[in-house]
């Protein structure tokens, strides 16, 4: 086996500059050239690294099939970024097809989003198992999942708060957070293990099974989910079976948002309504009688989904002076 030294270089070398040569591990590592060129050939057969090129010219990259950990520190870990960060580290990341990519990304930005709100921990790493089903998990060193519940909803026990999980406006619903995207994950995502403080939920939505286990301790939460890559349903056709909304008129969709609420606050209600839509040319968003959005809610449509898909007409109609004036001062924020 390569050494630990050397895996930990390269992993270094392939997360700052995404490719290296045997030079770059040497600077890094001080081995000489034939040592490095020795542990680099060990790398390729444990499948870890891939060459192109000849000689000098040799570049290394890491290989599509490899298992990788990222570590991202908290606070300030953006989802959106993560979700960029490992579509541009990994191969296998930006080779998913169109439908699990989609849910794939869904899920995680939700597991992010939750461990850089909730857990207070210091650290949030994502594990990549590329395969079949394609795996990803994220952990953090916070204060846990099922005990962070079992306070906020006031459980006697966290198996009793681990039982609430899988319910709508789960937790404390504060601010911009609806208390839906535990909810949500549950049921998007093919498989899903949630692992804290020594219980793991495991919901299996293809066998629409749901277990409550005991586990070893530890710190933190560690959520690890599965989607296949073959996955027909797309994530959109997955949230309309758990919310009707969609209104589809020539080709292009409408949204009606008064079908489920007259109050938007979050990010995470944003992406859940816009999820499934890239691929569409006309997006029309109808805010009739809808009272009142939150300025989280109009940047993520206005300043993170729309600058993200530029080939998607988005339109809004029907706002009320109120939620107009929320819409236009988050379109200026770009302007000014
Ligand atoms: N990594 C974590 N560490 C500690 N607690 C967590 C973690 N993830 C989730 N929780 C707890 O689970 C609750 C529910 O999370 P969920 O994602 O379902 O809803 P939300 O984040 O409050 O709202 P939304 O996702 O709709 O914005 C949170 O209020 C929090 O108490
Ligand atoms: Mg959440």
């Amino acid at each position: 086996m390569a050494s630990r030294r050397v895996i930990d270089a390269v992993e270094k070398l392939l997360q700052a500059q995404g490719s290296f040569r045997t030079r770059d591990l040497c600077r890094a590592t001080r081995l000489v050239r034939q040592g490095a060129q020795r542990q680099v050939a060990q790398l390729i057969r444990e499948g870890r690294v891939t060459a192109t090129g000849e000689a000098r010219a040799r570049l290394y990259r890491r290989a599509p099939e490899a298992a990788a950990r990222f570590q991202f520190p908290m606070p300030g870990t953006d989802a959106a970024r993560a979700w960029t960060t490992l579509a541009r580290q990994h191969p296998a990341v930006g080779a998913l097809p169109p439908a699990a990519r989609e849910v794939a990304e869904y899920v995680l930005r939700e597991l992010v989003d939750n461990a850089a709100t909730y857990s207070g921990g210091k650290n949030l790493w994502v594990e990549v198992r590329p395969g079949d089903p394609f795996e990803l998990a994220v952990e953090d060193d916070g204060v846990g999942l099922f005990e962070r519940l079992r306070r906020e909803v006031g459980c006697a026990s966290r198996v009793e708060a681990a039982q609430e999980v899988g319910k709508p406006r789960l937790g404390a619903c504060t601010g911009e957070h609806a208390g839906e995207g535990l909810f949500f994950v549950l049921r998007t995502a093919d498989l899903v293990e949630l692992d804290s403080g020594g219980l793991r939920l495991v919901r299996d939505r293809l066998r629409d099974d749901h277990a409550l286990m005991q586990a070893p301790d530890r710190l933190g939460t560690r959520v690890r989910f599965a989607v296949a890559r073959g996955r027909r349903v797309t994530l959109a056709a997955e949230v309309a079976t758990w919310t009707t909304r969609f209104r589809i008129t020539r080709g292009s969709v409408r949204v009606k948002l008064m079908e489920y609420g007259t109050h938007f606050v979050s990010r995470a209600e944003a992406r859940r309504m816009l999820a499934g839509m890239d691929h569409l040319s006309d997006l029309t968003l109808d805010f009739a009688q809808v009272e009142g959005v939150g300025a989280a809610f109009a940047d993520e449509l206005l300043r993170v989904w729309a600058p993200a898909h530029p080939q998607v007409r988005l339109e809004t109609v029907g706002a009320n002076e109120l939620v107009a004036d929320t819409l236009r001062r988050t379109r200026m924020k770009d302007e000014g």
